[in-house]
């Protein structure tokens, strides 16, 4: 009997980000495709990708893209909501063939959790320079009131592992506080941010925090599916890399991933 083997059903998935932040959206998706072999590239060597310009994001990704693809990548998520904003567009048109999941900002969650609530929503300063945040704060503007906040030194504090302590508080507070007043509900529009929560929790305590992971994961699913490659059996696996020149970097990625538990 011939054995018929799927290249693409066969690849990994991808996920790529600046650096450590996509990490928080590793569990999501693991839990959602429990089959399926992903590769974490955290391009740590170039954070952060929300102080360059949208063409410098574009072009560093499109190579990151390139290799995974070369590799055996079957389908790309950007778990950089940066990287999404300045180049999924583009890169879903020069590589038509391979599913491109980006993430989404969770604005709509967070609008509708409840009635007219006032939605800080906290990314990088390219992300809010881009069209995208502004188009989908546009369109659901009738639902609540959003703050778009830039947050300059969040992402090098959390590529240092410093996600807890009063150095990260105080930066945090100093972004938050003038906007806390009347606030329902803060979204993470940087997945660098999510391993920042506790911390976040302890300045706002009672409002509501959303991030775009679980959205991720279930669009991810759904364009395997829908792709005919989502694995149907078989245990996944998780395979890290990175572009720090730093050799101890792995084990804040191990770190991170475990406090994710
Ligand atoms: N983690 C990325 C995001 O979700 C970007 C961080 C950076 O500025 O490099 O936006």
């Amino acid at each position: 009997m011939r054995t018929v083997t799927n290249k693409k059903k066969d690849g990994f998935a991808a996920v790529i980000d600046s650096g450590v932040g996509g990490l928080s959206v590793v569990p999501a998706l693991r839990a959602a495709l429990p089959h399926e072999d992903f590769v974490y590239y955290g391009d740590a060597g170039n954070a952060p990708y929300g102080e360059k310009s949208a063409d410098e994001v574009k072009k560093i990704v499109d190579g990151i893209v390139s290799e995974m693809i070369k590799d055996g990548a079957k389908a790309i998520v950007l778990a950089c909501n940066t990287a999404t904003s300045a180049a999924a567009s583009y890169l879903r048109e020069k590589y038509a063939d391979t599913p491109i999941i980006g993430m989404e900002p969770a604005l709509k969650p967070a609008a509708e959790a409840k009635e007219h609530p006032r939605v800080l929503v906290m990314a990088t300063p390219l992300t809010i320079r881009e069209d995208k945040l502004h188009a989908l704060a546009e369109r659901l503007a009738g639902e609540a009131d959003f703050v778009l906040i830039p947050c300059h030194g969040l992402v090098e504090s959390v590529e240092r592992g410093e996600v807890g302590g009063d150095g990260i508080k105080k930066l945090l507070y100093g972004i938050l506080a003038p906007n806390l007043d009347g606030a329902d509900s803060i979204v993470l529009g940087c997945t660098h941010y999510a391993h920042l929560r506790g911390v976040i929790e302890e300045i706002a305590p009672g409002v509501a925090i959303f991030d775009g992971a679980d959205g991720t994961a279930r669009e991810t699913k759904r364009r395997l599916v829908e792709a005919g490659i989502a694995k149907r059996c078989g245990k996944g696996s998780l395979t890290l890399k990175n572009s720090s020149p730093d050799p101890e970097y792995a084990d804040l990625c191990y770190r991170l991933l475990e406090r994710l538990k």
